[in-house]
């Protein structure tokens, strides 16, 4: 039987990495290409977990680099699901650096579109986004403002403008 609804916290994901000295550039700081890596995968989770398919990136944006991060820092990379269409969905990902006390400061921010996909990787429908809170329903209603400048974005890119 299919899902036809879920809430935002059936997907939520937070993930937690040390930067080590492999995840450092020549600069000393998180290479942005690894924490890249760690937010697609957090967007990747939080997308296969209210869809329940194979997903795959089909944008980023907003993707926005705040603060650096250092040798033996603790990342914290949060992910929820702010906006559904018919087999896409947009992802909200918020990066912190914690400190021993647990206070956050964020650090990064990106916005990923990612598309549920079938046994023969087709876009497939996913389940509908119950907004319990009114943050979610404003997040909701940023989120259709992004896909509008998104979908002009893509006409854009493939009339090789
Ligand atoms: C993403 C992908 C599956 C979309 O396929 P498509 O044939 O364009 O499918 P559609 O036009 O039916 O679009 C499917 C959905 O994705 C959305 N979409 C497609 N391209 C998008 C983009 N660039 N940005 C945002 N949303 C996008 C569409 O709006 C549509 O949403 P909806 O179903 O909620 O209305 C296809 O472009 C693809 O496979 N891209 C490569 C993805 C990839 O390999 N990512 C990993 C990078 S290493």
């Amino acid at each position: 039987m299919s899902i036809e609804a879920k809430t935002v916290d059936e997907s939520r994901v937070e993930t937690v990495h040390i930067v080590r000295p492999n995840h450092l550039n020549g600069a000393n700081r998180l290479f942005g290409g690894i924490l890249m890596q760690w937010i697609d995968e957090v967007a990747g989770i939080v997308a296969k977990r209210h869809s329940m398919c194979n997903v795959t990136t089909a944008s980023v944006d907003n993707l926005t680099f705040l603060q650096g991060a250092y040798q033996n820092e603790m990342v914290v990379i949060k992910g929820k699901m702010t906006w559904v269409g018919s087999s896409s969905m947009e992802v909200c990902v918020d990066t912190y650096v914690e400190n021993h006390l647990g206070a956050r400061n964020r650090i990064n921010n990106a916005h990923f579109m990612m598309v549920a996909l079938d046994e023969n990787d087709r876009p497939v429908k996913v389940p509908r986004l119950i907004l319990q809170t009114e943050d979610e329903h404003l997040a909701w209603a940023h989120g259709e403002e992004r896909r509008r400048i998104r979908i002009q974005r893509k006409k854009d890119k493939l009339d090789g403008i």
